[in-house]
């Protein structure tokens, strides 16, 4: 059977040249890049060439970059630590949105149980927090707001750079998830004007398990990870060489091939998308249609679970994803959705398509052609009645 991978937002196949590099590290740069020896200052070199990747990718100066092990990590750090470097201030409060993704929603849950107070900020019906929503948000109090730059649920892209403006207006740190835009379309971190910037390497063709934050220089951080030292001491531990190799080389061919790219996903996007709501009887896109990355899709199917859909577009060897979680026999519908407004019933339907490098048209028309008699399958076994 002829498989399609379209789920390139939970992550993405290695790049040929990325592999290579990897491979090469592992087997010829052993050295603990800390050791002032050959050895280690052959691996330094080699983290550092990457760290010059990576923040040319952002705009950023490598000085402020530090790897982690993912978007997860970056997440945890920026917030965790912006926070507790702002405690002695007496600033404790947080601001997000309720669309944020686990790593930043979690994290402030876990915050407010030590005594933070939270606000998280509506959404539209289109996904975007609006400046209104943030203004009513601020206070004197205000430690950090997070606000992620792109959904991964939905493609939406926030107005990040005009609320950065109003957060700091107010004195407050800023960070922003930009773990599905990195690689995908331009982030530059002084047009956005952010405090802190996460990433993670595969979003973007590179390994898993790595990634950065973005410190803007001077901005006081506590770290969480204590040890050696390693990362001007924000981040101990002997560092991952390989995988921040591999790292930088995806970098570097991201922004080879962003612009192409970007154009032709989104020139496949449009396709699967319309034809899909040609062909296919009760369905409607999710999220805002002009400000979004190019790469993502996220439909409801009306009278449709979509597990199930998911599972049966799997067994015809299509791969996508849902926003919603099947955890202990209950459909959890979608955080996302649900912050957009959306009725119960257009929260626990939607399938998100999130196209990237291994997709052509072949794929999308693949899609297009199985997709229909799944829908009318799974349909005609539904006893929900028919909505109006
Ligand atoms: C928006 C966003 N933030 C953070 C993460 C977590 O990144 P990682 O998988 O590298 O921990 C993801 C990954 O799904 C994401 O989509």
């Amino acid at each position: 059977m002829t498989r399609v991978y379209m789920d390139h937002n939970a992550t993405t196949p290695l790049a040929e040249v990325v592999a290579d590099r990897i491979t090469a590290v592992l087997r010829e740069e052993f050295g603990n890049p800390s050791s002032v020896h050959h050895f280690g200052q052959r691996a330094k070199a080699v983290v550092d060439e990457a760290r010059s990747a990576v923040a040319e990718l952002i705009g950023g100066d490598p000085s402020e970059v530090i790897f982690t092990s993912g978007g997860t990590e970056s997440d945890n750090f920026a917030l965790r630590g912006a926070a507790e470097a702002l405690e002695p201030s007496g600033r404790r409060h947080l601001v997000s949105s309720g669309i944020e993704h686990e790593a930043v929603l979690n994290t402030l849950k876990a915050l407010g149980r030590r005594g933070w107070q939270i606000t998280m900020m509506p959404v539209g019906a289109s996904g975007l927090v609006t400046a209104e929503a943030l203004t009513a948000s601020l206070t004197d109090q205000t430690a950090v707001v997070s606000i992620m730059h792109a959904n991964n649920e939905i493609g939406t892209i926030q107005p990040v750079a005009e609320l950065t403006r109003l957060a700091k207006a107010r004195g407050a740190v800023v960070h922003t998830d930009a773990v599905q835009t990195a690689g995908k379309v331009p982030v530059n971190v002084k047009a956005l004007g952010v405090d802190l910037l996460s990433i993670s390497a595969h979003k973007f063709y590179g390994p898993k398990g790595v990634g950065a934050l973005w410190v803007r220089r001077g901005l006081r951080l506590l770290p969480f990870m204590t040890g050696g030292k390693q990362e001007r001491g924000r981040r101990s531990g002997t560092e991952n060489v390989a995988a921040i190799a591999g790292m930088g080389v995806a970098a570097r061919l991201a922004m080879a091939k962003m612009a192409e790219e970007a154009a032709r996903l989104a020139a496949l996007r449009d396709r699967l998308e319309q034809r899909i709501l040609q062909t296919v009887p009760g369905t409607a896109v999710n999220g805002d249609p002009d400000t979004r990355v190019p790469n993502t899709s996220n439909i409801s199917f009306d009278r449709i679970e979509a597990e199930s859909l998911l599972i049966a577009l799997d067994l015809e060897g299509v791969a996508v994803s849902t926003g919603s979680a099947c955890s202990s026999g209950t459909l959890e519908p979608s955080h996302v959705l649900k912050a957009m407004g959306l009725p119960a019933h257009r929260t626990q339907n939607s399938i998100r398509f999130s196209l990237g490098t291994v997709n052509s048209e072949a794929d999308v028309d693949r899609v297009v052609a199985v997709l229909p008699g799944v829908v009318d399958k799974l349909r005609s076994l539904t006893r929900t009645p028919v909505r109006g």
